[in-house]
Order: C-alpha cells, then structure tokens, then sequence
C-alpha cells in the first residue's frame, strides 16, 4: 500500500467513526426545521432589517440553521424601495439577496404591488393630482421592471400583486384599482414575467379562509389562466388566531386554490395568542383599535394552559400542511421572535404577544421539536 492510500484510508475510517459519532448524539428531535421539511416544502422565515444588516447576528444564525427560504419583511416594499420617482433605494434589498444567495436559500421578493406601503407620489402628479390610467401603467412598469430586473435569476419567486380582493371576493377600492380598473393585476404579472421570465409569480392575500375572499381570488386567477397570464402560485398569508379560521375553512382553500393548477403557500404565518378585537383575525394593516389593559393579558407570559391551546393549534395547521404537502410549495413563518412579530402593535398598540415558533432568546419553543416530531416519527403523532 502505498503512503496515499494509508492516507486516505485513515481519513475515511476517521471520517465514518465522526458520522456515526454525530449520528448517535443527534436524536431525531434535534434535526433541524428544514432537514425535517426537506423532501416536503421549503420553510421559510421573513427577514427585518437587523437580520439583514448583521446587527442580529444570532437571530440570523438561527435563520441559517432552521430556514431555507427567506423573504424581506419591509426592505422591497415600493416606499422603502423606490421613496421618490425615479430614485431606486437597493442598499437593504441588495444585502438581503446576498444573504440569501451565500446561504443558498430561496429568495422571495415582497411585494411589487400593494396599497400600502406605498409612497404617495405613486398616484399623484407635481400638482398633487391624481394621475392619469397611463401614466400610472407606466410607473407599475418601470417599478417592476427595474426591481425585478435587478435581481432577475436571483430573486426566485415574487408577490406579485398583494392584497386586490375584499373579504366578499369583490376588487378592493385601492388607487391601483380605481385608476387603472381590475386590469392593473394583469399588467403587473406580465410586467414581472417579462422582466424576469423565469421567476415563479404570486398572488398574496389575508384572510384566505373567508368563503367570500376565497371565491373572488378564484375568480380572478381563473380570469389571469384563461388569458394566458403566467401566475404559479396563490399566498395565503395566514395571520392565524386560535379560534379563527377554522382547519376546515382553511383547508377548503388550499383545496380550491391547487385545483385551479397552480401551488399554495402559506407567506406570513403566526399564530397570535392574543385576544382579537374581532372575529376574523386577518391583517388589514390599516385597521387600528385603541389600547386596552384586558387587550394585553400576557405581559409577564403566558399561562400553561394558554400555551397547550396555542402548540395545539400550530399541531393542526401543520399536520394539514403536512397532509397537502403535495399542493404547498412554501410555509414561511412572518418573522424569526416573538419580539420581531408585528402582531405586538397589530392591531393595537403596545401589546405583547407570542405568535412564533422561536422565543425572545432566540430559543426554538417546544412546539418546534414537536413539528419535527410530526415528520420524523408521524405515528406518535
Ligand atoms: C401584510 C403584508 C406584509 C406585512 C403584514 C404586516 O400581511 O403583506 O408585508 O406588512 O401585512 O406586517
């Protein structure tokens, strides 16, 4: 045997004695969220500026370790984006690409348009006027052309078109809608696949489960196959409450969603433990209620009976994604801690709430392990 092979040798046999080693140390329960998910769908987590900047470092080697996809929470929105006409801010955007890209995890831009977020001189002229159909086509043009443009083979899929259909299925009065009439959610998804034909095409909503929201967004996606719009997949943002949706509802739309041919996703999921001031959990980020102490029960946390309930309505959300994961695509989990979840001053202010898988520390809450249970060993399930 000559020196090499004694060489190589060595280093196999040191290398199987490790894996085994490694093997043996790590239970099942301690793979981690995208092993687990790994042959099912991707997971994913909305990235906030300190992520994205560094400043959280810990929170990003969270990220590293759990996620596999990532999308930004704020920094591709059109008024971080594109603050003043024709002055383009990709400092954030470019960071969070790159992030994602040395990371090798699918990146998902947010969002080309939306009717919030959004910096005024969209809709209006040098006068202060509202613009004209063309003029605004012409602006929804030259945004996504240069966004998507910019980051074409990188950023994987876009939002396309967020938030156009009300809770009873009609167009939503937006600026976009009013102008330029239901067409402008035509226009974008062709301005997005010209720009970029290979990126996967959204369209992203709240409050999917509604009866009446579910069947207009159908309508609708209906109406872009049938002209030959490319669209891949439909978002569900799913802002989710403990008693509202119900699995059922929310099951019948990821059914009716993946017949009409394209894929489902659920984009922004938390699950708040909080009170709601109203029925339907939902997300519409205009909507604000005043505060009120009985509001905020859980500021020094949460009882153990509170927790049981919530890890049981995460089990069930899961065990239904888990179930149509032929039909889901992407789960992504709307920010890494409970201290970055928006749902603390939504929709009241100054409220504390628990609403993701990973606590203020960082630290993965049991329900973690217990998803990756549902993978790893279904029948204890
Ligand atoms: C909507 C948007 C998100 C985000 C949330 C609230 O769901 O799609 O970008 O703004 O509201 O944080």
């Amino acid at each position: 045997m000559n020196i090499q092979r004694i060489v190589l040798s060595i280093s196999f046999v040191c290398l199987f004695t490790f894996c085994a080693a490694q093997c043996k140390l790590q239970p099942e329960s301690q793979i981690s969220l995208k092993t687990a998910f790994e042959n099912k769908f991707l997971i994913g987590v909305a990235m906030n500026a300190n992520q994205i900047t560094g400043l959280d470092s810990i929170g990003d080697s969270v990220i590293i370790g759990n996620f596999n996809s990532i999308v930004a929470e704020n920094c591709m929105k059109s008024e971080m984006i594109q603050p003043v006409e024709g002055k383009f801010d990709f400092s954030l955007a470019d960071q969070f690409v790159k992030f994602g890209e040395s990371h090798k995890m699918f990146i998902v831009g947010h969002t080309l348009v939306w009717h919030s977020q959004v910096p005024k001189w969209f809709f209006t002229d040098d006068k202060g006027l509202e613009v004209s159909r063309e003029v605004l086509i012409e602006r929804i043009h030259k945004h996504i052309s240069t966004l998507v443009g910019r980051y074409k083979g990188r950023v994987k899929g876009w939002d396309v078109v967020n938030e156009a259909i009300n809770d009873d299925g009609s167009y939503r009065a937006s600026p976009f809608y009013r102008i330029i009439g239901k067409d402008f959610i035509k226009l974008a998804f062709q301005f997005a696949h010209e720009a970029d034909p290979d990126a996967q095409l959204y369209y992203n909503d709240y409050n999917m489960a509604l009866g009446g929201k579910r069947e207009g967004v159908i309508k609708m996606v209906e109406e872009l196959k049938r002209e030959g719009i490319r669209i891949d997949a439909i978002g569900m943002q799913s802002h989710i409450g403990l008693y509202s949706p119900t699995v059922g509802e929310f099951e019948k739309s990821i059914l009716a969603f993946s017949s009409l041919g394209v894929k489902v996703m659920m984009t922004e999921l938390d699950l708040s433990v909080l009170p709601s001031p109203w029925e339907n959990t939902g997300a519409n980020v205009s909507d604000r209620v005043a505060y009120q102490e009985k509001m905020n029960p859980y500021k020094n946390g949460v009882s153990v009976e509170k927790i049981a309930e919530w890890e049981k309505v995460y089990s069930d959300y899961f065990k239904l994604f888990i179930k149509h994961q032929d039909k889901i695509s992407r789960v992504t989990l709307w920010g890494l801690t409970d201290a970055d979840s928006w749902k603390n001053d939504w929709p009241i202010r100054g409220r504390t709430d628990y609403p993701l898988l990973f606590d203020r520390n960082h630290k993965a809450k049991p329900i973690v392990a217990k998803i990756i249970k549902m993978i790893t060993t279904p029948s204890e399930m």
